[in-house]
């Protein structure tokens, strides 16, 4: 495994295993304890996905010691508010069933964030945090943030893959010091990327898939990745990515894929906005 430093010294794996989207108790904690077993050991969950207390679970009967698993989740909308926040945190620490949380993200920059971070930086003070950070801020809007909080976001996780590279985003952060992390890595399958004829003739060259390449290509930009995956096979193909290493010629190749664009969220969508702010669970 490879290791990213976030700007606190705190090392990050740069690949994790996301749990998005396996709600069911029994399903979520079997995949996780799957992805350890196959050693990941950065685990990336959220308030809103409903499965924390199944990660924790699956955590402590993995017999992996704490400290060599990296946890990673997020407050959602609703709970925006210094004291809503600090509670939300409190409650994340029980599901999981530990002391502290390795990383806690506020999962949308819309809301009162601002007093959602006060709070963050609240317990990242006492040590019930050891990195605070944001998750889908595009470049105005991370830029704006590490202007205006006292103690700036580790991590900013937004939607990153062949299709979407948001390069000045990328560029921001260096900027600041935030490090990117990539959430739906594969583009959740959109565009055939698993088939994509240009990442999988890349593929071919080192006996890897589309899927790992895409990963890669991610990693040797500098991001982490979380790729999700309730099947085994997949799980063991897609950490399997740091025995080769992609050409500048590859790397110029998959730049041209970029439609500069998301086609799963559209963040600009007043309708968008308002089924975040009325999301509830
Ligand atoms: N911060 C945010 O707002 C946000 C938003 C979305 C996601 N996330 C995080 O990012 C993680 C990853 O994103 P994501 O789950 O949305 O999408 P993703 O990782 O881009 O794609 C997941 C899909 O790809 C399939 N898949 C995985 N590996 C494969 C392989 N090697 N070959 C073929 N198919 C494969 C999975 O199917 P199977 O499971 O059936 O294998 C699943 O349908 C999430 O789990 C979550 O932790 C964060």
């Amino acid at each position: 495994m490879e290791y990213r430093e976030l700007y606190n010294g705190v090392k990050i794996p740069m690949l994790g295993y996301g749990v998005f989207q396996i709600p069911d108790h029994e399903e979520a904690k079997k995949s996780v304890a799957t992805a350890l077993k196959n050693g990941y050991r950065l685990i990336d969950t959220a308030q809103a996905y409903l499965n924390e207390t199944a990660v924790g679970e699956a955590i402590k009967e993995s017999g992996i010691p704490r400290e060599e698993i990296f946890i990673t989740t997020k407050v959602w909308v609703q709970d925006y508010s210094y004291e809503k926040t600090i509670k939300a945190v409190e409650l994340s620490l029980e599901r999981l069933g530990v002391e502290y949380i390795d990383l806690m993200l506020l999962h949308q920059p819309i809301g009162d964030y601002i007093n959602a971070w006060k709070a963050l930086e609240k317990l990242y003070k006492e040590g019930k945090l050891r990195a605070i950070g944001m998750a889908n801020c595009y470049p105005h809007v991370i830029a704006d943030l590490c202007m205006t909080f006292e103690i700036k976001p580790m991590i900013n996780q937004v939607e990153l893959h062949p299709f979407f590279q948001q390069q000045l985003n990328l560029d921001t952060m260096k900027e600041y010091g935030v490090v990117p992390e990539a959430w739906g890595p594969f583009n959740e399958g959109k565009r055939n990327l698993f088939t994509d004829p240009i990442l999988t003739a890349i593929g071919k060259k080192y006996n890897k898939t589309a899927a790992q390449v895409a990963l890669r290509w991610n990693i040797q930009r500098g991001v982490i990745v979380i790729p999700k995956s309730v099947r085994e096979e997949r799980m063991q193909q897609n950490i399997d990515v740091f025995d080769f290493e992609l050409s500048q010629e590859d790397m110029d190749q998959i730049k041209t894929m970029d439609i500069g664009h998301s086609e799963i969220v559209n963040h600009f969508d007043p309708e968008f906005v308002k089924m975040l702010h009325n999301h509830k669970f």
